[in-house]
């Protein structure tokens, strides 16, 4: 099978990593790719934002099937585009992607069929929202930009006067463009967070491994949301009884809700949750592998991901059983000093080669480039640093020997992932 990966980031890298190790892989293509996709497959230089050219090259070199990860392809209607030409694709389509595009839908959705999330009320006018705000009484409170925000959109806000600072940013200031023009306003929850990624086919659902990421930027969850600095695979928090409650209360019935709506999901379904007192609750739904935590839940796969995700695409999930490796696994992310804010590209990494070809640990590239025949960073976020380990310190230590090997100029990276996992063994 002739397989697209289309993407740039450690994601794409990860998913091509394993896809290649898949018997039934001829070969696998990633548009565009980064420097560590092209250890693994052969990068292609498509533009993300002309679907119809993916579309022709793919027709062109006869691919057998297309993976899509970031979010704003399946927006656009990736999915759609090549269902309707016959080739093979795993994902949601547009209408079903409408989870992640839109807050505004994903928060009505779960009022209208009872799936526990944050109390909320949605506004187009800044005075309305203003007034709203003010017959409140002051305290913590979320102002979420509707649309798009590259994981900046929601605002946890201290106090009503930062709401109302947010609120202009969003609906005066325009900061997150059109995204902004509609706010969600949402009581604030108190807990802890954890996400849950499954596998649906619209009629079966197969949880992934559980898996834990850190947004913030600083040591001790400090610092500005980014998105995300580093993951860990088995996340403690999620026992199994605490998972029968997600596929339960969240996962079954926003599926019934999606079908109901004429919205049927397929593809990677990611609720992100608070675990509140009185349960998890959903802050928000991505329709697409998370990114770092794909990198330390595929480390720990040990079923045919190509077997795997084509049969979310066939419809034929109940047929699958998925399979995992006892270890634990993390992922640290290895970010351009700056980052989220403003960065250098374009920094020589050095110590990769070292580390190639290992199976316990595989540096999955984010943001990189080759110039030359040198490795260079190309983004933000830079690398993800996976390791495995009998157990989740394990994979800790084994994760950051790796980090300590590699070097680029200004590489920031923080040193305490996994270590809220280990708090709750
Ligand atoms: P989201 O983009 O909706 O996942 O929000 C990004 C982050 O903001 C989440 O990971 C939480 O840390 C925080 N957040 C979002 N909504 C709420 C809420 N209702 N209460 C508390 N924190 C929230
Ligand atoms: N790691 C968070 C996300 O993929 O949205």
């Amino acid at each position: 099978m002739k397989v697209l990966v289309v993407g740039n980031g450690g994601r794409e890298h990860a998913l091509a990593w394993k896809i290649s190790q898949s018997k039934r892989c001829e070969k696998v293509y990633i548009a565009p790719g980064n420097a560590g996709c092209a250890e693994v497959g052969e990068c292609v230089d498509l533009n993300l934002n002309n679907i119809p050219s993916i579309l022709r090259w793919a027709k062109e070199n006869k691919i057998d099937f297309v993976i899509p990860g970031p979010e704003a392809v399946l927006v656009e209607g990736i999915v759609d585009a090549f269902y309707e030409a016959g080739i093979k694709v795993f994902g949601p389509n547009k209408l079903a992607a409408e989870l992640e595009k839109s807050k505004i839908f994903s928060k009505n959705l779960m009022r209208h069929h009872g799936i526990p999330t944050a109390d909320y009320a949605v506004f187009e006018q800044y005075e309305k929202a203003i007034d709203y705000l003010e017959s409140r009484e002051d305290g913590p409170i979320v102002i979420k930009a509707d649309g798009l925000a590259a994981g900046k959109g929601a605002i946890v806000c201290a106090d009503h006067a930062e709401a109302k600072d947010a609120i202009e940013r969003c609906m005066v200031k325009r900061e997150f463009g059109e995204a902004g023009g509609r706010i969600v306003i949402e009581e604030c929850l108190v807990g802890e967070e954890l996400s849950v990624l499954a596998l649906t086919d619209g009629k079966s659902i197969a949880p992934l491994a559980s898996s834990q990421d850190h947004k913030a930027a600083y040591d001790g969850d400090t610092g500005p949301n980014t998105g995300g600095m580093g993951a860990y695979s088995p996340a403690p928090l999620m026992t199994d009884k605490l998972l029968d409650e997600v596929i339960e209360t969240v996962l079954v019935p926003t599926v019934h809700a999606m079908n109901s709506e004429g919205r049927r999901f397929r593809g990677v379904l990611y609720a992100g949750l608070m675990i509140t007192r009185s349960g998890p609750k959903v802050l928000e739904y991505n329709v697409r592998f998370g990114d770092p935590e794909t990198q330390p839940i595929l480390m720990r796969l040990d079923t045919d991901l190509l077997d795997l995700l084509e049969a979310v695409s066939d419809g034929k999930l109940d047929k699958i059983d998925i399979e995992w490796k006892d270890e634990a696994a993390v992922c640290v992310v290895m970010a351009s000093g700056g980052y989220p804010g403003s960065y250098q590209k374009g920094k020589e990494i050095t110590g990769l080669d070292k580390f190639k070809g290992r199976k316990d640990a595989v540096v999955f590239h984010a943001g990189t480039t080759k110039k030359g025949d040198k490795v260079v960073s190309d983004g933000g976020r830079v690398l993800g640093v996976t390791a495995l380990g009998k157990d989740i310190p394990e994979a800790i230590e084994n994760a950051y020997k790796v980090v300590n090997g590699v070097k680029f100029e200004g590489a920031h990276f923080r040193t305490d992932i996994g270590q809220k996992a280990l708090d709750k063994i």
